[in-house]
């Protein structure tokens, strides 16, 4: 007799264009697991009636999606660090006294950029674009990869200044420099720059001046398919080595396939596929 599956879910809304199921059913092939992993689109007003349903029967755990990584942090009994210190929680684990709440975003996009594109961040100067969620969650694993320094930009500069504030210990325990600029003067000279801004959802370049990237320099977008191909192309123009969001996304699921079954999955095989299958979606759709 086979013993029952693991189920899983991403919850968020939209929900219908997420990799997710796909992603997790060849890692649960690779591990040997039985694992059965499905779509559901929360009604926004319900997003923890819906995820109860789901833990109540008999789930194990759960990702979690736009717009949804705020209220799940909210709603969990236990967090991370890595989770309470972005607010925000992408991998829910359903316990018997509640929900343990985690964020893999930020490992996940650590493990892309040092693993998969293979840039040490120890020493560089990190440029990050964004004060949302998305942000939030990549500057506690940055942070550990011990930059020389690691500068927030923002369109509102308060946010990235509040935001970076909850960071300030762990910038200071690990001794990098922790800043927050405008975007329209974020300094110059970047090494690495992580553009976790929604502008590539309205097709949209921030406002970074010339210089702002070293040659040579990585630019990663945390978003991918068509409507990051500005950020790309600004990338490419300015000399960088250009990056989607698509190793992010897959490591940032084994990071959470780890935390569900204490087994971390290859990824090579999984990216190289799913790259595949998104820049041939892509070419159709510039077509
Ligand atoms: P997420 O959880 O995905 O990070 P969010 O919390 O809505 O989403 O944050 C979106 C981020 O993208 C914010 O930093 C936002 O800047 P503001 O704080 O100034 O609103 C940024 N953003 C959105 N559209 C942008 C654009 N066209 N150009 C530059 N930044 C943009």
């Amino acid at each position: 007799m086979s013993a029952a599956p693991i189920r899983l879910a991403v919850v968020g809304n939209p929900v219908s264009h997420s990799r997710s199921p796909a992603i997790h059913a060849r890692f649960a092939a690779a591990s040997g697991h039985a694992v059965d992993y499905t779509r559901i689109e929360a009604p926004l007003d319900q997003f923890v009636a819906t995820v109860r349903a789901f833990a109540d029967s008999g789930a194990r755990g759960c990702n979690v999606t736009v717009p949804f990584k705020g209220e799940a942090f909210a709603a969990c009994a236990r967090l991370s660090d890595r989770a309470r210190r972005a607010e925000a929680v992408n991998t829910l684990v359903f316990e018997p006294g509640g929900w343990f709440g985690d964020n893999t975003d930020g490992a996940g996009l650590v493990r892309d950029i040092e693993l998969n594109a293979g840039v040490s961040l120890k020493g560089k100067r990190v440029l990050v674009l964004g004060a949302g969620g998305a942000a939030a969650g990549a500057l506690d694993p940055l942070l550990a990869a011990r930059p020389a320094a690691l500068v927030v930009a923002n369109r509102t500069p308060a946010k990235a200044q509040a935001m970076i504030e909850r960071f300030a210990a762990s910038a200071a325990r690990l001794d990098v420099p922790l800043s927050a600029a405008p975007l329209e003067s974020p300094g110059a000279g970047f090494d690495v720059l992580v553009n976790a801004t929604a502008a590539s959802l309205q097709a949209d370049v921030p406002p970074l001046p010339t210089g702002t990237l070293r040659p040579g320099a990585l630019a990663l977008d945390m978003m991918y398919g068509a409507a990051t191909l500005p950020f790309l192309r600004w990338a490419r123009a300015q000399g960088a080595i250009a990056r989607d969001g698509l190793g992010m996304l897959v490591e940032q699921a084994a990071e959470a396939y780890f935390v569900w079954t204490g087994v971390r999955p290859s990824t090579f095989d999984v990216l190289t596929d799913l790259r595949r299958e998104v820049d041939a979606a892509v070419a159709r759709d510039v077509a």
